[in-house]
C-alpha cells in the first residue's frame, strides 16, 4: 500500500516538480583556461558548489545552460551554427559529457537551451538555403519575393528587436524573414523536413543523456501562411489582458509603451495555431523517453495564451514561464494579484514555474534596490520563489545577490544595447561573471573577463559569503534544504489570505489536508502588527528573512518587521 502510494506521488510529483533548478550563462560561470570566456570544465569544477549532497552546498536539483553551441555569437549563443556541437571556446563534446556524467552523479539534471525559431546565418543549413532558388533546403527558411512596385519588403512584419523582419538578399533575389536579428532567419516550420531535422536534434542530445529543454521564443515558430500584414498595436479585438499593466513597475510600462511593439500588434508572425501541433511532437519525442521535461518561454500579453502552450490534455509544454513576476511593483498587493492571476488562470494539471531574473532583463536584485533596499528585498524574493506553488529558477548570483552591471558604451557585447545606447543599455548588465572571490577578476578567471565585473564583487562573492552566516547565500541554502524536507511546499494547494492585513502585507498559505504553512511578507518600510491570523493551535516561526530572528513558536500579536519575511508552520 504503502509503495503505490509513493509510486503515485513520484508519477504527479515527478522530479521537475519537486527540483529547484539554476540557470547558468555558459560564458560567465567558470573560467577553467584563462580566456577570460567561461567554460564547461569550468562549470564540472564548480558543481560541488552546486550540490554536494550536503547543506553546506546550495541544494539545486537541475541546471538550464544558456547555449554552448557552436555560434558566431552575433546575439550570444542564440544565434546556432552547429546544434550538435559544442563551441570550441566552451570546450568539446568529451568535456560535455563529463560534465554531464558529474553532474548525473551529484544528481543534477541539465537542461539545454533549444534555440530552433531560427539559426545563425552560418548554420550550413541558411549557407544552403541562400545559395541559390532551387537547392534542396531552400524552403527551410522563409524566403519571399518582394512587393511591387519598388520591390519592398513582403509585408509590414518586424522583428522582436527592431526593424523589419526582412532582409534582401542580394543573391538570390528574394527576401528572407527573421524575427530576431538578420543574422538570425527564422526556420520555416511548415516544411516537414526541419520538423524532423530538430527533432532528431532532440534526440540526440536525449540519446546522450539530457534531461530536457529550455525552448526559445517557441510561439514565434509558426508564422501566417498567407503572410498576411499585422494591424496596428492599437487594433480592437486583440488579445490583451489590460489588469497585467496595473501590477507592473512604472519602468516596465514605459518601456512596453515607448517601443509599442514596433507600432504593430503582432498577429500573423506568432502564436499561430500550428505551432501547438509543432510542440506536441517535441512532447511525443520527450515522452518516448524517461523523465524528461520542457520548459517554455512564452511571452503573451494574456495569460490564456501561454496558458495554451501546456496543451488541453497537457501534452505540449510540461512547463512555462510567467514573465510578468519579472515587472511586477515592489508592493504587496501587485505581487498578490500578480500571482492570483497565475493561479486563476493554470488548469489543475498546469505546474508553475516562478524565477525573477534571467539572461534578458535586470537582475531583481537591482530593479528592488531603490535606496540601498535590495539585501532586504532578495531575501524576500529567495523566500517567496522557494515557497510558491512551482517550479523555481534561481538565475546564477542571485544567490549572492550580484548586482546589474555598469557598461559603459565602448564595453557592449549585446546587439541591442549597441543598437539602443543610451535609451536601452542592453542585457550585458545580468551577464557579467560570477562572483566566486575577491579576487581581481573575482574568481571567475585569471585573465581579463569578457564583460567587467559587477559592483561590489568584494563584498557578494561566494567565498565571503561562505564564511558569514546571516548572508544571502546561506539564508538561500537554509530555504532550499528546508524545502527539500517540507514536501508541502511542492504539493500544497496555494491559497492568499483573505483576512484583514495591515497594509503592505501579504501572506499566502499552502496547505495539504491538515498540514498547513503560511508565508506572510512585509512589504512596507515599517514594521506591522499581525493580529491573532489562523485558526490554528500553535504557530511555529521555521525561518525568516530578518537573520537575527530565532525560530520557535510565535504569539499573536506578532509584529514583522520592515520589509520581512516569515515562513510559518500551523499546527492544529
Ligand atoms: C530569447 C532569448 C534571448 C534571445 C532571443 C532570440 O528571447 O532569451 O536571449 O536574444 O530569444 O534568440
Amino acid at each position: 500500500m504503502k509503495l503505490d502510494d509513493n509510486k503515485r506521488d513520484r508519477e504527479k510529483y515527478p522530479w521537475w516538480k519537486r527540483g529547484v533548478f539554476y540557470q547558468i550563462y555558459p560564458r560567465s560561470y567558470k573560467d577553467s583556461n584563462g580566456d577570460g570566456v567561461g567554460d564547461l570544465p569550468g562549470i564540472e569544477s564548480v558543481l560541488g558548489y552546486l550540490n554536494n549532497g550536503t547543506e553546506k552546498s546550495l541544494g539545486i536539483d537541475a541546471i538550464w545552460f544558456s547555449p554552448f553551441f557552436t555560434s558566431p555569437d552575433r546575439d550570444y549563443g542564440y544565434d546556432v551554427s552547429d546544434y550538435c556541437a559544442i563551441d570550441p571556446r566552451y570546450g568539446t563534446l568529451d568535456d560535455f559529457k563529463a560534465l554531464l556524467k558529474s553532474a548525473h552523479e551529484r544528481n543534477i539534471r541539465v537542461l539545454l537551451d533549444l534555440v530552433v525559431n531560427h539559426s545563425s546565418d552560418q548554420h550550413p543549413w541558411f549557407v544552403e538555403s541562400r545559395s541559390s532558388r532551387n537547392n534542396p533546403r531552400r524552403d527551410w527558411y522563409i524566403w519571399k519575393d518582394g512587393r511591387q512596385p519598388g520591390n519592398k519588403p513582403p509585408n509590414n512584419w518586424r522583428n522582436h528587436f527592431f526593424g523589419s523582419a526582412w532582409t534582401w538578399d542580394e543573391k538570390t533575389e528574394q527576401y528572407y524573414l527573421h524575427s530576431f536579428l538578420k543574422e538570425q532567419p527564422d526556420l520555416n516550420w511548415h516544411n516537414s523536413q526541419v520538423r524532423e531535422a530538430i527533432a532528431d536534434v532532440i534526440k540526440y542530445w536525449l540519446d546522450l543523456g539530457v534531461d530536457g529543454f529550455r525552448l526559445d521564443v517557441p510561439h514565434v515558430y509558426c508564422k501566417d501562411k498567407q503572410f498576411r500584414n499585422n494591424p496596428p498595436f492599437y487594433s480592437l479585438n486583440r488579445n490583451i489582458d489590460f489588469s497585467l499593466f496595473k501590477d507592473r513597475s512604472f519602468m516596465s510600462n514605459l518601456l512596453k509603451l515607448l517601443a509599442l511593439p514596433e507600432l504593430q500588434f503582432k498577429k500573423y508572425n506568432q502564436h499561430q495555431s500550428e505551432t501547438h501541433s509543432v510542440l506536441r511532437g517535441f512532447r511525443k519525442v520527450l515522452d518516448s523517453y524517461q523523465d524528461k521535461v520542457s520548459v517554455g518561454e512564452i511571452i503573451a500579453d494574456s495569460l490564456p495564451v501561454i496558458v495554451s502552450y501546456y496543451g488541453r490534455e497537457n501534452d505540449q509544454l510540461h512547463m512555462n514561464f510567467y514573465f510578468e513576476l519579472l515587472h511586477c511593483r515592489w508592493k504587496a498587493h501587485a505581487f498578490r494579484r500578480c500571482i492570483q492571476r497565475w493561479e486563476n488562470a493554470l488548469p489543475e494539471e498546469a505546474w508553475p514555474v516562478y524565477t525573477f531574473s534571467n539572461h534578458d532583463v535586470n537582475r531583481a536584485f537591482s530593479r528592488y534596490d531603490q535606496r540601498g533596499r535590495g539585501d532586504k528585498r532578495a531575501r524576500m524574493l529567495a523566500l517567496m520563489l522557494l515557497t510558491l506553488r512551482g517550479t523555481p529558477f534561481i538565475y546564477y548570483g542571485e544567490e549572492i545577490g550580484m548586482k546589474e552591471g555598469l557598461i559603459q558604451r565602448e564595453q557592449l557585447k549585446d546587439p541591442l544595447g549597441i543598437k539602443w545606447y543610451p535609451f536601452h543599455r542592453g542585457r550585458d548588465g545580468c551577464r557579467t561573471p560570477m562572483q566566486w572571490d575577491e579576487g581581481m577578476f573575482a574568481g571567475f578567471s585569471s585573465h581579463q573577463p569578457w564583460l567587467p565585473l559587477s559592483p561590489e564583487h568584494e563584498i557578494r562573492n561566494v567565498r565571503v559569503q561562505d564564511e558569514q552566516s546571516e548572508s544571502l547565500l546561506n539564508f538561500f541554502r537554509q530555504l532550499i534544504w528546508l524545502r527539500k524536507k517540507l514536501p508541502l511546499i511542492v504539493e500544497g494547494d496555494y491559497q492568499t489570505y483573505k483576512g484583514r492585513l495591515p497594509s503592505g502585507c501579504y501572506i499566502y498559505l499552502r496547505q495539504q489536508g491538515d498540514k498547513k504553512i503560511a508565508v506572510a511578507l512585509n512589504f512596507g518600510k515599517r514594521k506591522k502588527k499581525l493580529e491573532q491570523l489562523f485558526n490554528a493551535g500553535s504557530v511555529k516561526l521555521l525561518i525568516s528573512t530578518c537573520p537575527t530572528r530565532e525560530p520557535g513558536v510565535i504569539a499573536f500579536p506578532f509584529t514583522l518587521k520592515g520589509e520581512e519575511g516569515c515562513l510559518l508552520e500551523l499546527s492544529p
